[in-house]
């Protein structure tokens, strides 16, 4: 299991200090949201303050492009410490030279879906992703209320890999705290992003541990 503090709820003047903050606390991966405000109605951030934060912590860099043209950004982000590079299957004729060309530089493929979006739309390229995002809001902001109705979502998804033994993670974004994470895990979740559910904590090492040992108690085994 791996839990992503996402970076977006953090205090923006204070990137450094947060991102050690969320490392010292037990975080596994950063979650690091990239808006472009196109595909989504908000912009964040780009690769020049992630290469900034690199050097500040060791943590797995889960890099998620919210972004109409991701084919122009994948370069940047990698040089700028992306281990992993997750686009959005709403992307649709693009999707197949994206993941070849994020293989192409090493690194990890995740594709995301967005709450309207049917699962259906990532069922060509299971076997060729690592990660599996299933959006639990519709992307652009932190701090919105989870959406139970995509849980479905998440045990197809964990039917699916079992069924055709594959091995991609399963990875919740959007309203994940401690209780939506555990309705997350029973439904076969095994890697959660959590922007306000930890940030927002003043003792954000007790936050981590409490979601660990909920969704570990709550983990799909069969
Ligand atoms: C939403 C982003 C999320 C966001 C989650 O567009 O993809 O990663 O940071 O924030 P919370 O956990 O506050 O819903
Ligand atoms: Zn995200």
């Amino acid at each position: 299991m791996k839990i992503a503090p996402s970076l977006l709820a953090a205090d923006y003047g204070k990137f450094a200090s947060e991102s050690k903050r969320a490392e010292r606390s037990g975080g596994d991966w950063l979650h690091l949201d990239i808006m472009d405000g196109h595909f989504v109605p908000n912009i964040s951030f780009g690769p020049n303050v992630v290469s900034a934060i690199r050097p500040n912590v060791k943590m797995f860099f889960d890099v998620h492009l919210m972004c109409a043209q991701p084919e122009t950004l994948i370069e940047s982000f990698v040089s700028a410490g992306a281990n992993q590079l997750t686009i959005h299957c709403e992307l649709g004729d693009k999707i197949p030279d994206l993941i070849w060309r994020i293989r192409q530089l090493n690194c990890k493929v995740g594709l995301a879906l967005n709450p309207p979006t049917h699962i259906t739309a990532v069922e060509p390229y299971l076997d060729k992703i690592d990660l599996l995002l299933v959006m639990t809001v519709n992307p652009g902001f932190g701090g919105q209320k989870f959406m139970q109705e995509c849980l479905p979502k998440v045990q197809k998804a964990w039917d699916w890999r079992m069924q055709r033994g594959l091995g991609y993670r399963i990875q919740v974004d959007g309203g994940v705290e401690v209780n939506t994470a555990a309705e997350c895990a029973r439904m076969g979740a095994d890697t959660f992003v959590s922007g306000t559910g930890l940030f927002s904590k003043r003792n954000m090492k007790n936050a981590i541990t409490t979601m660990r040992e909920t969704v570990e108690k709550n983990r799909r085994r069969q």
